[in-house]
């Protein structure tokens, strides 16, 4: 109870709400973060030493300045976690954020040194990024069943079940089900239903679904190789695999404090791997850097013959 009293009294504040829907995007210093928020720079400062002392957010030195970034969920004191999740999902989409991503932008730009174009992070094609992927996915046509393994707070679950019948999120953590429970009743879908357990052991039919879903989930498996038998598995034949993975890294820090047991996989290996489980690739897409993260992905399609 009382590391939730604590999250709860900490963001009781809208400035500090701002910061950490501001940090949501990109790691920023204090005076960056000062100029966006047109308020005292010691104001600024204490607000951002609070939230850094109740572990919201995390510093780092580069060079003589110190940045700070959004605290990863497991960084968050353990029972604030579920409610750190759900409250940030609302701070990202709040509409009143809009002014200070549009100064967010032109802070962006001053450290590009003005070169044009390098707001299109946040301005193109804008907040209404969400509203595109929505829209282009009714384009697909509508397919029975999808799964989601290793579904976390279950994001990609319930924009599956805009296009799916049915779409089922597994996940190995209670914790996280329930976070992607809360977004699906939330957003009034009523075709996600969500299984908690290990997806090896997944008490699902063989080859019942037309899509398979891992994103991020491969490097959490001991064994990748299980991860894509299992999508195989269930997989109807001409079923596709959608595939999103890190690329080989060095933060280390992942191990300890997220649970990685892979520091990224290289996309030759990723290839390599999906086609000796039997899959057919059908593309495969180094995403390009984005500013300010410190990891890259890497995006596959596959089907199942
Ligand atoms: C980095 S999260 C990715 C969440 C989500 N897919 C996304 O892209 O946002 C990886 C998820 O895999 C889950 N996971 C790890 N091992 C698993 C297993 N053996 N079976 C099912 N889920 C697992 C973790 O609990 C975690 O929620």
């Amino acid at each position: 109870m009382k590391e939730m009293a604590s999250l709860l009294r900490i963001v009781a504040d809208e400035t500090r709400l701002r910061v950490l829907r501001l940090l949501s995007e990109i790691p920023l210093n204090v005076t960056e973060l000062t100029t966006i928020l047109g308020l005292a720079q010691s104001g600024v400062s204490k607000q951002v030493g609070t939230l850094r002392k109740a572990g919201l957010v995390q510093e780092r030195r580069e060079g003589l300045k110190t940045f700070y970034r959004l605290s990863e969920e497991s960084e968050v004191p353990n029972e604030g976690r579920p409610l750190w999740a759900l409250l940030m999902d609302r701070v990202r989409t709040a509409e009143d954020g809009r002014h200070d991503l549009v100064r967010l932008a032109e802070i962006i730009e001053k450290r590009a040194g003005g070169a044009p174009g390098l707001h299109e992070k946040l301005l193109a094609p804008g907040e209404s990024w969400h509203a595109w992927s929505r829209m282009i996915l009714t384009l697909l046509p509508s397919m029975e069943r999808a799964v989601d393994l290793g579904c976390g707070g279950g994001i990609l679950t319930a924009e599956l079940a805009r296009v799916c019948d049915e779409v089922v999120g597994v996940d190995i953590s209670g914790p996280a089900l329930s976070v992607a429970r809360a977004h699906a009743e939330r957003t009034g879908l009523s075709n996600a239903r969500f299984i908690e357990g290990d997806m090896s052991a997944l008490d699902l039919p063989d080859s019942c679904c037309d899509v398979a879903v891992l994103s991020q989930t491969l490097h959490h498996l001991p064994d990748p190789m299980v991860g894509l038998k299992v999508a195989a598995r269930l997989l109807k034949s001409g079923g596709r695999l959608i595939l999103m993975e890190l690329l080989p890294h060095e933060e280390a820090w992942v191990i300890d404090k997220l649970g990685h047991l892979h520091l990224g996989f290289a996309a030759t290996d990723l290839e390599a791997m999906m086609e000796q489980v039997g899959f057919r690739m059908t593309s495969l897409e180094t995403l390009p850097p984005s500013r300010g993260e410190r990891f890259r992905a890497v995006q596959a399609c596959a089907v199942w013959e």
